[in-house]
């Protein structure tokens, strides 16, 4: 049988589904059923979200949790936290905790400008097209206007545009390099809306500039389109607290367990194998409440691990010192969020994910979601500096085994409190499990 069709997009989504599980599925009943189960009772709730997309079949279901306990800048927070790896939350609400007796976390927003670029071709003297780009600057910004009005009445915009010379990179290359303030919005359909009239305006008036040749009038645009790298949008989170105050557990002493925690980031800044790793841990904090909260976590990843490797080595995005008796854990990273637009007032739980941060400005949020990367970088540095990140991880991981082997309640409470005394590992779970059904 065919496993190809055309016209997908216009059947139905029952049209859809009957013919995916007739082509792909052997129980098509039973796929049929899974995927039916999923969707929504409430169908103006169902028909939202089938709309976000394209070929919506059903929904795809992450926990929505919360990590409690946030104080940042003397005012707390329970921070919402979309993620299906065990363990995250529970490390973000234990370092929550942490801090929260040392005086919280500090945060402060560095600078807030986005970036956005139209990529084109200009085949020609470059003094001309210096000199044509001094008459084009004020009628990008003209042309544009109708875009950024309303942006503009609020305090944001449009904040420079150069012209930047890339020939050294690729003969005739060169960009409309932009600059954008946003305010409370992720700003990538503002910035994009901006670059394509730039664009625009950019052939129309290459076309009547009377200095050049008809080859220099014809410039070529490649590309508009905003940078998810943004080294200027970037956000400082900190905690700091005398050593004597880390006291972590009976076995190691506080001095002892600063110094490896601070071995541990020296280590992450200078060998990248560990750097991803440690890095991916700060993303297990900052993607998940990039999502809870409706913003795009694949432009934060992709801005965050650019940073990270902006000094042409990829390296740690935390920071910690010793000085004076003093233990300081530090993070700088760029973040472009909205709080406003996208999702923001479309996703109910996004709505809610929002009114429990108590309707933050993009700013706040900026300094939120950097909070929890830094608190959950400390919750994995320090359980990988003192027991080791398994005992904990295996405890959380303990429920998906159970869920797996389709544990009874009875089964469950029985089994959870035999491990509380017992090293999970999954032969010693299915060991149990059996013993207990025999
Ligand atoms: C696991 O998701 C994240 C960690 O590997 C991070 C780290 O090693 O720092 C625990």
């Amino acid at each position: 049988m065919t496993k190809t069709i055309t016209g997908f997009s216009k059947l139905s989504k029952s049209e859809k589904i009957d013919w995916l599980v007739n082509t792909y599925f052997t129980d098509s009943t039973s796929a049929k059923t899974l995927l039916k189960q999923y969707w929504n009772a409430d169908e103006k709730l169902q028909q939202l979200h089938d709309e976000f997309i394209e070929n919506t079949i059903t929904n795809y279901y992450l926990p929505l949790g919360v990590a409690p306990n946030f104080l940042i800048n003397n005012k707390v927070y329970a921070i919402p936290m979309a993620i299906e790896e065990s363990s995250v939350v529970a490390a973000a609400s234990k370092a929550a905790k942490f801090w929260y007796d040392r005086g919280g976390f500090k945060t402060t927003v560095l600078s807030t400008q986005k970036i956005g670029q139209v990529h084109f071709m200009y085949h020609g003297d470059t003094d001309k097209l210096e000199q044509f780009f001094v008459a084009l600057k004020p009628k990008l910004i003209v042309e544009a206007k109708p875009i950024t009005q309303n942006m503009e009445k609020r305090g944001g915009g449009i904040l420079d545009i150069e012209l930047r010379d890339k020939t050294k990179d690729i003969e005739g290359y060169f960009q409309l390099h932009a600059t954008f303030e946003t305010l409370d919005a992720m700003g990538a359909n503002f910035i994009n809306s901006c670059l394509e009239q730039f664009a625009k305006t950019l052939k129309a008036e290459a076309q009547a500039f009377s200095l050049f040749s008809s080859e220099e009038k014809d410039i070529q645009v490649i590309m508009s389109i905003l940078s998810n790298y943004v080294p200027n949008c970037l956000v400082r989170a900190e905690v700091s607290c005398k050593v004597e105050e880390l006291t972590e557990n009976d076995n190691i002493s506080a001095q002892e367990f600063a110094e490896k925690f601070l071995q541990a980031v020296n280590i992450a800044e200078v060998e990248p194998f560990r750097a991803v790793t440690h890095n991916k841990g700060i993303m297990n904090g900052i993607d998940a409440v990039v999502l809870a909260t409706g913003n795009d976590f694949r432009a934060v990843e992709a801005g965050v691990h650019a940073y990270a490797s902006r000094n042409g080595q990829y390296t740690s995005l935390t920071h910690a010192t010793i000085e004076d008796g003093q233990f300081k854990f530090w993070m700088e990273i760029p973040l472009a969020l909205g709080t406003v637009g996208g999702l923001t007032k479309l996703h109910p739980l996004v709505k809610l994910a929002l009114e429990l941060l108590g309707e933050p400005s993009a700013k706040e949020l900026m300094q939120i979601v950097a909070v929890a990367g830094l608190a959950q970088n400390f919750a994995a540095l320090r359980s990988l500096t003192t027991t080791g990140i398994q005992e904990g991880h295996m405890k959380m991981h303990l429920m998906n085994i159970l869920n797996q082997f389709e544990a009874s309640s009875e089964e469950k409470v029985k089994l959870v409190e035999h491990f509380k005394s017992n090293t999970v590992t999954h032969s010693a779970v299915v060991a149990e499990i059996e013993k207990l059904r025999r």
